[in-house]
């Protein structure tokens, strides 16, 4: 008998590549997923926990499936990702509706953990790291499906413990995958039709130098850009200590290479960044950033921004505020300073109440919101390469693709088009998305 599952996913695009592979895994076993969780005999949550809210976020969301649990007993309810991993099974301890509790690094163990709830009718937890002989479990291949762009896994884990950050805690150390598999997978993905890859890790600067034989991140890359179908590459996220003046070279070298880079800088002020242990200063961050401008004069940059971590003066946030101005990011994700329980600054005691925190992050967000509307203004009236990547779902003939620095651009089109570069107009610019029409001259020109 057929059995279906819902699967909601927060965090980070690791848990979006994760989830993948839990609908991989329950298709394997029988189970079809739907959209809502009152059709369904298994409920997973894979959850983030990156911050205070995020957390609250899956708190609330499991909560919702309590009286569904008490209508339907036979009813399975699983917690995987970071807050799994973090809690393990407090989880099962603190609420008494869950069966499953899977750890970051206990994906491929999920058949058999449902197999033991539904059949011995016990609430399973599994939350052990993987160690040196089973770690490639943490990178199983993926297909090509439909899609024209798509996340590769280089590396799991983080070593940096940035002292506000959990996640080294819930990802365990950190691990690369080897060469060879990724550019098996890369090669075979374009295969299927695939044009652009996103290289994925939490810092994927650090690619394979704690592997003994292995390439470097900026080997790696040229040996993507080798890959014959693969039209563009992107990767995510940067450690700005770890960003080589090999790899910023690439930029200037590459074409396939995107112009664009997030690079999280967290703070401007140098106390701050010590007290982070970012591992690098305001002036050696600004001389990479003038590097990467050097040699891609048209490279946009977005980053990471925490407001009001422990000790943070005015004058500290004077020289975040100043760094942002300088460096002229094209977006910023900023974040309230959030204590994370067993991370090193979660023992500092924060020195702003909420209200000047918040007071702060405003100041940053308005600044910012001037900065990027300019920057994405500028592009009006330009035409610029987008990769297509499908039909909208408003229908109306329109597509959507991405221009080189990740900007949603919706245009008129045939569903031909999917999949291949072509020159846009760009003729609105909005908050999330710009506007533009196909210069139809061209794509007929070039096909
Ligand atoms: N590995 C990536 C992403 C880490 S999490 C990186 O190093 O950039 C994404 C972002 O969340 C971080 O860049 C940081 O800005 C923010 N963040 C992490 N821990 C936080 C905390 N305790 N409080 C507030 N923001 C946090
Ligand atoms: Fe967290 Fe720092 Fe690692 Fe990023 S580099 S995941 S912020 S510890
Ligand atoms: Fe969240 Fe875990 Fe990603 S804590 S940000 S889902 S690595």
């Amino acid at each position: 008998m057929t059995k279906f599952f819902y699967l909601e996913t927060f965090g980070c695009q690791m848990n979006v590549v994760d989830s993948e592979q839990i609908v991989d895994l329950l298709g394997r076993v029988g189970y079809v997923q739907v959209e809502t969780p009152e059709q369904a005999d298994l409920i997973l949550l894979n959850t983030c926990s990156v911050r205070d809210k995020a957390e609250r976020k899956v708190y609330g969301h499991l909560g919702r499936f309590k009286p569904l649990k008490e209508q339907r007993p036979d009813l399975i309810i699983g917690v995987g990702g970071c807050v799994a991993q973090q809690e393990g099974e407090r989880l099962l301890d603190k609420l008494r509706f869950v069966d499953l509790v899977f750890g970051t690094h206990n994906i491929h163990r999920l058949p058999e953990m449902l197999a033991g709830v539904t059949g011995e009718k016990q609430r399973r937890f599994e939350t052990e790291f993987l160690d040196a002989e089973t770690r490639r479990l943490l990178f199983p291949e993926r297909k090509a499906d439909d899609a024209v762009t798509r996340f590769v896994t280089v590396m799991q884990g983080c070593d940096n413990f940035c002292s506000y950050c959990i996640v080294p805690h819930v990802r365990g150390r950190e691990i690369s995958r080897p060469s060879g598999d990724i550019l098996a997978e890369i090669r075979d993905l374009a295969a299927g039709g695939v044009r652009e890859v996103t290289l994925l890790g939490q810092n994927v600067n650090s690619y394979g130098l704690r592997e003994a034989g292995e390439i470097s991140f900026s080997q790696l890359l040229r040996a993507v850009h080798e890959i014959e179908g693969i039209e563009r590459i992107r990767f995510t996220t940067s450690h700005p200590k770890d960003l080589s003046e090999e790899l910023i070279a690439c930029f200037g070298e590459m074409p396939k290479l995107v112009k664009h880079l997030h690079l999280p800088v967290q703070c401007g002020a140098d106390p701050i960044l010590a007290a982070m242990n970012r591992g690098y200063t305001r002036a050696q961050y600004l001389e990479k950033v003038a590097r990467l401008k050097d040699v891609c004069p048209d490279i946009r940059l977005t980053s990471d921004l925490i407001v009001g971590f422990p000790g943070e003066t005015e004058e500290d946030f004077g020289e975040t505020l100043a760094l942002v101005a300088q460096v002229e990011y094209a977006d910023i994700y900023s974040f309230l300073y959030s204590p994370r329980s067993g991370t090193a600054a979660a023992e500092l005691e924060e020195n702003l109440d909420p209200k000047d925190k918040q007071a702060r992050f405003d100041r940053l967000l308005a600044l910012q919101q001037d900065i990027s509307a300019r920057i994405w203004q500028s592009d009006v009236g330009r035409v610029l390469p987008v990769l297509v990547e499908g039909v909208s779902r408003q229908g109306g003939g329109q597509l959507f693709g991405r221009t080189t620095w990740n900007r949603i651009v919706n245009f008129t089109g045939s569903p031909d088009l999917v999949g291949r570069i072509v020159p846009v107009r760009i003729t609105a610019s909005f908050k999330n998305s710009q506007a533009g029409e196909l210069e139809a001259d061209e794509v007929r020109a070039a096909s």
